[in-house]
């Protein structure tokens, strides 16, 4: 499959109307690995949850899920993934911009997940600065996306190099946390869009208080 451009809510719809889950069932490994941080039956807010294999893991692990993205076809199949496994997950379909203003998004939550949620950077310093003052004190955060370097690559995510993610963009954009950042190179498997060595950043944050 093609990299990913990146689009508005529309782009996305169009691109999930495929019947098969575009990035697969399974969760993402680095969430997985880094689910331990969180406490038992956690409030989660998972943004850009796509088709919610994220966020049904996590709700499967026992945790309170709140998934938003703003493709209503992704919402509907993330919904329906939870319905199949017999979890909850509480989903909104939204933009993050807006949604990160309403009531719904002042949590307090124990953990904020972002897994390639490919966000222009203004976007990205917002949700950064609206979501650090509402994380709980011993909160994390967990962040996986692609990096520059992705680019040459072409294994997944998208071709626009304003929305990908260094060690500086993490550190300005989420100016309260104290960070944990690791650049790799790892395989990437999931589902049909992202196939092969990838070059990511992982993300561990903690509110510095
Ligand atoms: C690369 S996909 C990743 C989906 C999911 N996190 C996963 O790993 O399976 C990026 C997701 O971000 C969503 N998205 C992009 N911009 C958004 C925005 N401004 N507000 C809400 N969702 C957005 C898209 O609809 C898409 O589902």
């Amino acid at each position: 499959m093609s990299p990913a451009p990146s689009g508005g809510a529309e782009w996305w719809d169009e691109r999930y109307s495929h019947p098969n889950l575009l990035y697969g069932f399974r969760p993402n490994n680095f969430l997985v690995e880094a689910e331990v941080m969180l406490p038992r039956a956690a409030r989660v807010l998972v943004l850009c949850d796509g088709e919610g294999r994220n966020g049904v893991w996590l709700a499967g692990q026992g945790h309170h899920v709140v998934s938003v993205d703003f493709s209503a076809v992704a919402v509907q199949k993330a919904r329906a993934l939870a319905d199949q496994r017999g979890v909850n997950v509480e989903t909104h379909c939204a933009e993050l911009g807006e949604w990160i203003g309403t009531p719904a998004a002042e949590g307090p939550w124990d953990g904020v997940v972002s897994i390639f949620c490919h966000l222009a950077p203004e976007l990205r310093r917002q949700v950064g600065e609206a979501l650090t003052p509402r994380m709980k004190d011993r909160s994390t955060l967990i962040i996986e996306s692609y990096t520059p370097a992705q680019l040459s690559l072409g294994t997944g995510g998208p071709r626009n190099e304003a929305l990908l993610l260094t060690r500086q963009r993490v550190i300005d954009e989420w100016p309260g946390m104290a960070l944990d950042i690791r650049i790799a190179e790892r395989r990437v498997f999931e589902g049909m869009a992202h196939q092969g060595l990838s070059a990511v950043i992982q993300v561990l944050g903690q509110p510095r208080r």
